[in-house]
C-alpha cells in the first residue's frame, strides 16, 4: 500500500479540479485515497463543516489534499442567521487542528505566461519569490462578536507563534526575507517586527533582512516583484497579498499552497477558492490544483522528483499553448489535464 492521502474535495469547482488531481496522482504512483466531505457539501450533509471523524481522518493520513469551499448557498443562509454554519469555519478548523501554521505559496511565473498577466514582462521576468503566510494565530482565530450595533474582531498574536513562523521563513530564503506588517498602527505588528528582528539577529543574522509596511508592500509586489524573495507575514495580510501575487502569474487559477506544522500530515491546497461562477461549466483551471498535487509530493511524502515531474509537465503543456479561460484562452479542465498527462 502507498502512502495514504485524504482527498477534501468540497464545494463549486473543488469536485471537477480534484477529479483531475486524482488522474494525476494515479499516473504517478500508488496511492491509497479516502475521500472526504468538507464546508459547504458536509454541511449540507452533517449540518457542520468539518466533523471529527474528518478531522480524525486527515490527522492520521499521510497528506492530505483540499480543494476549496465555500459558495453563495451557505452564504445566504448565514445572512438569514447569523449562527448558520459557514463553509470556511471547515478549513479554518482543519488547520488549527493539524496545527498548521505554515502557509507556503510559491509564485513562479511558468515562462509561457509571462504575457498572460495584466502586468508587463518586462515587470515579472525573474519573479520567484515564496509567501510565508502564519495560518493559525491573528485576526482570524481571535475572539469576535456583536454587541448591539458594534461588531469586532480581535488581532491577538504571541511571541512564540511569530518566532515559529520567522524561522520557516527565514529557513525558506535564498536571498533574503521581507517581513510584512503595520508597525506604524498596530501593537501586534509591533511585537512582530521586534521578535522577527530578535530572531534574525539571534539565528540568521547571515539572511538579509527588510522590513515592510502592508501598504507599501503591497504596491512594491507589482511595481517591482522580481526582487522579493521571502515575503513572512502574518495571517491577514498573507491572504490578501497571495491573491495579489498570483496575478504575476496570470490567473489566481495557477497558484498552489502548502500547509505545515511542526509535525504530522500536511495539507496542499489551491490559493483560490471554489469559483461558484464557473462552477459545473468544466472549464476551471486545475493548474494550482496540480501544482498543489507537486508541493504534496515534495514537502509532505518526500517525493521531490515526482513534485519536478509535475512541475516541469505543466510548464511544458504551457509552452505548448495550453491556454484556460482566465488564461485567455478555451482549454476545458479535462484538455488542460490531458495536455499535462501527456506532458508528464
Ligand atoms: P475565488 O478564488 O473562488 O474566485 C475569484 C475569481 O477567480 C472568480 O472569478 C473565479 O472564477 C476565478 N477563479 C478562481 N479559481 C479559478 C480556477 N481554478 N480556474 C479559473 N478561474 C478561477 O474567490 P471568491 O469568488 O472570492 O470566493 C468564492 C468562495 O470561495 C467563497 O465562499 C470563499 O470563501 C471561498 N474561498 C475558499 C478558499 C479555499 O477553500 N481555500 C479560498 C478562497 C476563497
Ligand atoms: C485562502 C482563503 C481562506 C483564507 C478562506 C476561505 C477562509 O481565502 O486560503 O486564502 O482566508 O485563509
Ligand atoms: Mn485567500
Amino acid at each position: 500500500m502507498g502512502p495514504r492521502i485524504v482527498i477534501l474535495p468540497g464545494d463549486g469547482i473543488g469536485p471537477e479540479i480534484t477529479a483531475a488531481a486524482r488522474e494525476l496522482l494515479d499516473r504517478l504512483g500508488s496511492f491509497e485515497y479516502e475521500e472526504h466531505l468538507i464546508g459547504g457539501a458536509s454541511i449540507d450533509a452533517h449540518g457542520t463543516a468539518l466533523t471529527d471523524e474528518v478531522l480524525i481522518a486527515c490527522r492520521t493520513s499521510d497528506a492530505v489534499l483540499l480543494a476549496a469551499v465555500g459558495g453563495p448557498k451557505w452564504d445566504a443562509a448565514v445572512a438569514e442567521d447569523r449562527a448558520a454554519p459557514r463553509p470556511e469555519q471547515g478549513l479554518l478548523g482543519l488547520r488549527k487542528g493539524l496545527g498548521l501554521f505554515a502557509n507556503l505559496r510559491p509564485v513562479r511565473p511558468s515562462h509561457a505566461l509571462l504575457d498572460a498577466s495584466p502586468l508587463k514582462r518586462e515587470r515579472i521576468e525573474g519573479t520567484d519569490l515564496l509567501v510565508v503566510r502564519e495560518l493559525t494565530g491573528g485576526i482570524y482565530f481571535g475572539v469576535s462578536g456583536r454587541d448591539g450595533d458594534t461588531a469586532h474582531d480581535d488581532c491577538a498574536y504571541s511571541v512564540a507563534e511569530i518566532e515559529r513562523i520567522a524561522r520557516v521563513g527565514f529557513r525558506s530564503a535564498r536571498t533574503g526575507d521581507t517581513s510584512v506588517d503595520k508597525a506604524n498602527v498596530l501593537e501586534t505588528s509591533r511585537l512582530w517586527r521586534e521578535t522577527v528582528t530578535r530572531i534574525h539577529e539571534a539565528e540568521f543574522s547571515n539572511v538579509p533582512l527588510d522590513h515592510l509596511l502592508v501598504d507599501n508592500a503591497a504596491m512594491q509586489l507589482v511595481s517591482r516583484p522580481a526582487d522579493f524573495d521571502v515575503i513572512l507575514t502574518e495571517n491577514l495580510f498573507g491572504d490578501i497579498l497571495s491573491d495579489e501575487a498570483a496575478m504575476l502569474t496570470g490567473s489566481l487559477g495557477m497558484l498552489p499552497s502548502a500547509s505545515l506544522g511542526a509535525s504530522g500530515a500536511g495539507l496542499f491546497e489551491p490559493v483560490h477558492g471554489s469559483a461558484p461562477d464557473i462552477a459545473g461549466t468544466g472549464r476551471a483551471n486545475p493548474l494550482a490544483m496540480f501544482g498543489s498535487v507537486a508541493l504534496m509530493l515534495r514537502h509532505g511524502l518526500g517525493m521531490e522528483s515526482a513534485a519536478t515531474g509535475v512541475e516541469s509537465a505543466i510548464d511544458r503543456a504551457l509552452e505548448d499553448g495550453l491556454r484556460t479561460a482566465d488564461l485567455g484562452g478555451e482549454a476545458t479542465t479535462e484538455e488542460a489535464t490531458r495536455a499535462v498527462l501527456a506532458n508528464l
